[in-house]
């Protein structure tokens, strides 16, 4: 894995889940670590990570108000350079197509695709001139395009960002910018209730569903790839034998 002690990380979402392991996971490698959060989650795991001799700093920033994705682009470019960016926050929308209005249609849109390719705008040339770049994001929960009865709007916004990172791939891989997703079908983070664990759980073969340190595991193994050879792939994360609920 390159060194990444110089580097600066923007983990938006990375106050808590995954996430939160990840912000965790990177002030370990001794990089700078921006965690956004949209409470005090993020200024509490920032004091932690500086207790331990890490070096971070909080952005307490809600995406649910009026112009957010608009004052959240121009508070991070008066933040650059951005050498790492990871997008852990991607709300689930549980409806179905008929019961989903335009305010449905537009807040998951815009949280789960503008909100990367805004990140991704304001981030992206500055790691190609700096030569050294790397993108992590997160989609659905499926990488193949299928069908949803219940989350269509936000797998079909999900779907979206597959674009994004191949296109970060195509462009910028001849400057050292390697960008990746994951597609983790259930993973157990203190966002999800107990019972609904229980029930993915059910759903598994061997009785577990992914764990926030298994995608640390996949994102530390990534970090070693050579950009030239494995860029802008998506990996489908889940664990052995669990059974495809719907499929
Ligand atoms: N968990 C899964 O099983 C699963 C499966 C497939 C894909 N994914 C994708 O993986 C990514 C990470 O998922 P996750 O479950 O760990 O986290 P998540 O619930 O999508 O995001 C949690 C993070 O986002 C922040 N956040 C929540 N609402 C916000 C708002 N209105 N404005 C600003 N920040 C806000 C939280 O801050 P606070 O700590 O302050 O609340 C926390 O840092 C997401 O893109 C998700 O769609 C997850």
């Amino acid at each position: 894995m390159d060194n990444l002690a110089e580097k600066r990380v923007l983990i938006a979402g990375g106050s808590g889940g995954i996430g939160g392991a990840l912000s965790r996971f990177f002030a370990k490698q001794k990089a700078h670590v921006i965690v956004q959060g949209k409470s005090s989650n993020a200024s509490r795991l920032v004091k932690n990570i500086v207790t331990k001799g890490g070096s971070a700093e909080s952005w307490e920033y809600d995406f649910d108000t009026p112009d957010a994705l608009g004052n959240f682009e121009k508070l991070l470019r008066k933040h650059l350079p951005i050498d790492i960016l990871v997008l852990a926050y991607g709300p689930l929308l549980s409806l179905t197509l008929p019961d989903m209005n335009a305010q449905d249609w537009e807040h998951i849109v815009l949280h789960n695709l503008s909100l990367p390719g805004i990140l991704l705008s304001v981030c992206v040339s500055g790691m190609a001139q700096r030569r050294w770049g790397r993108v992590f994001l997160f989609g659905g929960t499926q990488v193949q395009s299928k069908g949803y009865r219940d989350i269509v709007g936000y797998e079909a916004a999900k779907a979206g960002i597959s674009v994004l990172i191949k296109s970060v791939a195509r462009t910028f891989a001849a400057q050292g910018v390697a960008a990746y997703g994951f597609y983790p079908n259930y993973v157990d983070t203190e966002y999800v209730s107990a019972a609904q664990k229980d029930q993915w759980k059910h759903n598994s073969r061997y009785g577990r569903i992914l764990n926030k340190e298994d995608i640390v595991d996949t994102v530390s193994w990534v970090l070693k790839a050579p950009v030239h050879v494995i860029n802008g792939v998506l990996f489908s994360l889940r664990p052995w034998g669990i059974k495809e609920m719907g499929e």
